[in-house]
This record gives C-alpha cells, structure tokens and sequence, in this order.
C-alpha cells in the first residue's frame, strides 16, 4: 500500500522485473529526491526541448546539480515534424561526445514527441540505458509515458520504427500542465476520451457529466481523470505489453488511431496534432461500425458529443481515399496484408476487426464529410 501525500498517487506497472511506479501530482518537480531515488549512478542526460528547457528543464536541472547529479541538457527542436532521426542522432552526439556510459539515466522533459524519441535513444544507446519519463502535457500524462512504446516516425508512417522499453519511473506533475497551450490541452482528452469509449463505459458517464469541468481544467476533474486514464492503461499493458493477446488487449488502445495515424502522415506532422487526429478518428471508427451495424446510433451520438464538447474535430480534413487507405494499409496493427481497425460495438467496449475490405473503407472514406 502507498502512503501518498493528499495531492499525490502513486499507480503500477506491473510487469515482473520491469514493473514502475507512475507518481501523479503537484510540486512532483520541485522535489529531486525522488529522480535521484532511481538513478544507478549521479549522472543523467535530460532530454527535452528548446520551449522546455526554459520552462522546466533549467530548475530540475539546478535541483539535480545541487543533489550531486551531473546533468547534461540535451535541447531538441519543438514539433512532431523532429521525432526523426536527426533529432535521434542529436541525442547520440551529445551522448557520445559526452562519454555518458551504461549508468547514464536519460530523462524525458516534455510531451509525447520527447518522450518517443528518448525512450528509443534509451533502448538502443548501448543497447539499453535506463530511463526516467518526466510527462509534461496531458497526452503524454495519461497515455504516452506509460507502457513503453517508444519510436520515431518515417515520412511513410507514424511511429515506424522503435522498440518496446519500458521507463524506470514515469513522474506526472500536474503542475506542469498549467502552462499547456489550450489546444494541446484538448489534444490529450482525445486520449483521455479512447480509454472511455474503449474500455470502461463508467468512465465514458463520469467524463460526460465532467466535461465542461475538465474543459476548464478544474484540479480536482483533472487530477480523477489522469488517474482513471494510468489506472486503465497500467492494467492493459501489465496485461498484454506487446499487443500479442488474441482478444484485442492492448490494440483496442488504439481506437482512433488507424484512421487518425493515416491523417496525421497524409497532412504532414504537425500539421493535425495526435489527439485531433485520434478525436476525428475515433468518430470515424464509430461511424464504421455503425454502418457495419455493430454500434447503436444512440451510442455513436453520445461518442461524437462527447468529442464535439471537448472542443476535438469530428470530421475529416479533406484528403483523397486512396491515400488514407494507403497509410492505413501501413499500420502496425496490420497483418496478412488485411488492414485491422478497432471498432467499438457499445459504450466501453470495443474489438479488433480484420474483415472489413479495403473496399468497403473506401466507400465509407469517399462519402465521409470533410471540413
Ligand atoms: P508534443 O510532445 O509535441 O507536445 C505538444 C506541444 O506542447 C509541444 O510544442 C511541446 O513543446 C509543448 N509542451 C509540452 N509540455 C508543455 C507544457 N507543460 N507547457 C507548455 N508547452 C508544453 O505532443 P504530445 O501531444 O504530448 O504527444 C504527441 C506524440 O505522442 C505523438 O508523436 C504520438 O505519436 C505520441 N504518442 C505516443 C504514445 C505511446 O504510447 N508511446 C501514445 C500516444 C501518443
Ligand atoms: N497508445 C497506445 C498504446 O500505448 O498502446
């Protein structure tokens, strides 16, 4: 059992010899016991971004020295458009020239792009160097430091290349998110939203009734909803870390995404962020599903409202059929050349769907609105 201070929890990972503890509250970065607490030895690269740096980068930095650790700041340049090799290949350099050896703990300060891009320099540095997630945005808090996804992506598909490696400790201060642009806020309830729709029908209610409060950051809505979100996405990936299970386990996390990715790469990076990309795809999904007659209109309505109200785009932009279906043909989760979308069936419940033609995509992408 933890004892955590009133405004702080701490969840699990569990996951054998690599299970972590995930830390949610205020004034987290204020206190470098806890970093230093899970370093191997006083030394650490953190890796973040030229807008992060200032912001949070330059304190816990100082906090650190003061402690004894030696720190090397690693500043990469802000936007989805830099998790690529060069912004990867920026990390080994310093890494190198720094002679920074196995013990050198790399600390990921920022949202999901610097999250990705670190814990895969993490993974292959050496070939393994441990790893701390420090989330700084709402999208990274509740879904994308969590798990060990890691990667970088290609100019022909989204997050292409990376590796499984898990973070040490994934250390969320919620205090971080005070300074969060508005649309990058918004951004991170797409994610918030999928573990809902998804997964847990309670949660999609509760996120209902509070969602002009989350919409306003209200501390209290968004501290249960970071936590509801870690709770849902520690049990999945304790459950199924590799996405191998049969049933769905963690694919299903993808609701959204299938369509979303495609969006994303075909816009070029940056251009729709992930969680709009996720929020428009995930009405997409439902829209599929319902015209494959395996979600109610009333359930469908309910997901679009909830998307609509957390101030998320529920159509497309304008991109022709062919090309989505290219990109979607790329994903991941693909397999035998059969694209595998994630369709949910009623509120908090979803399944893995191999049997829908590239066809039948089609006709349901050409007579989609855009905006
Ligand atoms: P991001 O990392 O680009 O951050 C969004 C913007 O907010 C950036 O400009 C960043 O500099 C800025 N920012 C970050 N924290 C801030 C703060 N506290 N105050 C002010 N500005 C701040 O985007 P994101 O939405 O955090 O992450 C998206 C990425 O996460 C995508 O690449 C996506 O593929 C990935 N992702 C990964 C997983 C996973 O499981 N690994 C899951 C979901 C998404
Ligand atoms: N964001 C989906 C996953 O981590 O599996």
């Amino acid at each position: 059992m933890s004892h955590d201070a009133p405004n702080r929890t701490t969840l699990h990972v569990s996951l054998g010899q690599r299970s972590y503890p995930i830390l949610i509250g205020g004034s987290l970065l204020s206190d470098p016991a806890i970093v230093v607490g899970h370093l191997s030895a006083p030394r650490v690269a953190l890796v973040t971004n030229e807008k992060l740096y200032p912001l949070y980068g330059e304190a816990l930095s100082g906090l650190l020295r003061r402690s004894g650790i030696q720190v090397l700041p690693i500043c990469l340049p802000d936007g989805e458009q830099f998790k690529d090799w060069p912004a990867l290949n920026q990390i080994f350099d310093a890494l190198l020239e720094h002679a920074c050896d196995r013990k050198t703990t790399l600390i990921a300060l920022g949202g999901g792009v610097i999250g990705d891009i670190t814990g895969f320099a993490a993974a292959t540095y050496q070939r393994g160097v441990p790893f701390i997630q420090i989330p700084t945005t709402l999208l990274a808090q509740v879904d994308s430091s969590v798990g060990g996804k890691t990667a970088i992506n290609h100019t022909r598909g989204k997050n292409m290349i990376g590796a499984f490696y898990q973070p040490l400790l994934v250390l969320a201060d919620t205090d971080t998110l005070k300074s969060l642009p508005a649309r990058e806020y918004r951004s991170g309830l797409a994610e918030v939203i999928k573990y809902g729709l998804a997964l847990d029908a309670q949660f999609f209610d509760w996120l209902e009734a509070n969602i002009d409060a989350l919409n306003v950051r209200n501390p209290t809505a968004l501290a249960y909803a970071i936590k509801r979100s870690c709770e849902i996405k520690a049990q999945v990936v304790a459950e199924d870390e590799r996405e191998t299970a049969k049933d769905g386990g963690r694919a299903l996390l993808n609701l959204g995404h299938t369509f979303g990715h495609a969006v994303e790469t075909a816009l070029g990076y940056g251009v729709w962020l992930h969680g709009e990309a996720v929020g428009c795809g995930m009405v997409l999904a439902a829209q599929m599903s319902n015209q494959l007659g395996m979600l109610e209109a009333s359930s469908l309505s309910r997901a679009t409202e909830l998307i609509k109200a957390a101030g998320l785009p529920i159509a497309m932009p304008s991109i022709a059929t062919d090309v989505m279906l290219e990109y979607m043909g790329r994903d991941k989760k693909n397999e035998g050349g059969n694209i595998r979308l994630i369709l949910p069936t009623e509120i908090g419940k979803s399944i893995v769907d191999a049997t829908v033609s590239r066809a039948r995509i089609g006709a349901f992408l050409d007579a989609a609105p855009a905006v």
